[in-house]
């Protein structure tokens, strides 16, 4: 299948690699608002084909898009991508405000040859489904999940720069960068919760700098720390009981351990050092057998997961420029 890909920051060269280790996958075009910037993503590779317009980038023969642009662009270029009949892999967050699901539902039901899928990367780890199978086998008592990284960007912000990331111009922010892996891996693991409540710190620019998020679930509560401004080193944790599992933290899973009173127990399994690979993987196998069962499967928890980052962002006032009025 033919990739092309739009946004040339690191992400996107990271991705194509990993989608060409697949060996089903190959890059084939670029798009990039600047030839020269789209020039050297491909000069990389060896191979593909830059393009400067996206109606000209959308007609071209690519099987498959991926979409690693500023967050505001994503709902709105994959439809784009759909209606041309590609089938799309958008960065998370899929969507910005939940109103845009309808959306993208809109333009798949006009397009049922499509796949549309979040490229939530942390899902396809195989140290996810380690986590998913302790909490199948024991009842879960709560959870405390942590991401919180200074932000390369941060520097640049504090110095009066307006990188994207920290706009909401482009739905950038704590919950929208990193939250994102937290509220994802939450619902994949315990399902939507009763209720959802955030407790956002704004910055000057309008986004989350860090925050603070309860979802509530029938039997436990999950309590959920994000944030861009600082680094926490605290693992993340879900409470089993007197038992209790340990890990990095959702969007980074390394070091997985099961801790009992009498002992500890260390579950990590190996994953590819390209932290893309498994996520590619799946894509491609998911596309070239057109399993439409997974491809539902995967819409339908995307579908959850931004019905509850919209409801977190309720009645607060982290508000993006782009949100319904
Ligand atoms: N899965 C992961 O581990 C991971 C890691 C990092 C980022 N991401 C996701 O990847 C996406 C991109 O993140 P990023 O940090 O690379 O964002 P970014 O640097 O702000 O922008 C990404 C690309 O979008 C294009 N772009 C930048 N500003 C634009 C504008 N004003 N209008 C239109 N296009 C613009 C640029 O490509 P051109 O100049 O070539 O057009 C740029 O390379 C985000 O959604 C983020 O969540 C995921």
């Amino acid at each position: 299948m033919l990739l092309g890909t739009i946004g040339t920051n690191w992400i996107t060269k990271q991705f194509i690699e990993a989608a060409e280790l697949t060996g089903q996958l190959q890059l084939a075009a670029v798009y990039s608002r600047h030839a020269d910037t789209g020039a050297s993503l491909v000069d990389a590779f060896g191979h593909g084909q830059v393009y400067t317009n996206m109606q000209a980038f959308l007609a071209s023969d690519v099987d498959v898009v991926y979409i690693a642009s500023p967050n505001a662009l994503h709902a709105q270029q994959a439809i784009a991508a759909i209606n041309a009949g590609k089938h799309v892999l958008v960065e998370k967050p899929l969507v910005t405000h939940p109103s845009q699901l309808a959306d993208l539902q809109h333009a798949l039901d006009a397009h049922p040859e499509v796949m549309l899928f979040e490229a939530m990367r942390q899902l396809y780890d195989p140290n996810f489904a380690v986590i998913k199978d302790v909490i199948a086998k024991h009842p879960v008592s709560g959870a405390t999940l942590t991401y919180m990284k200074y932000s390369s960007r941060y520097d640049a912000y504090l110095a009066g720069e307006n990188p994207n990331i920290f706009t909401t111009k482009f739905a950038g922010g704590a919950l929208m960068d990193l939250g994102v892996y937290l509220v994802g891996s939450a619902v994949a693991w315990f399902g939507k919760p009763q209720s959802a409540t955030y407790l956002p710190h704004l910055l000057a620019s309008g986004v989350d700098g860090d925050g603070v998020a309860r979802l509530a679930y029938p039997d436990f509560d999950v309590v959920l720390r994000m944030g861009k401004t600082t680094n926490a080193y605290t693992t993340s944790e879900i409470y089993f009981g007197r038992d209790t599992l340990s890990f990095d933290s959702p969007g980074e899973l390394n070091d997985l351990r099961w801790l009992a009173t009498d002992q500890t127990q260390q579950l990590s399994v190996p994953h590819a050092d390209n932290p893309m690979v498994e996520e590619a993987n799946f894509f491609a196998r998911v596309l070239s057998e057109h399993d439409t069962a997974a491809f539902q499967r995967q819409w339908t928890l995307a579908k959850q997961i931004h019905t509850v980052m919209g409801d977190l962002r309720q009645g607060t006032d982290l508000i993006f420029e782009m949100d319904p009025k």
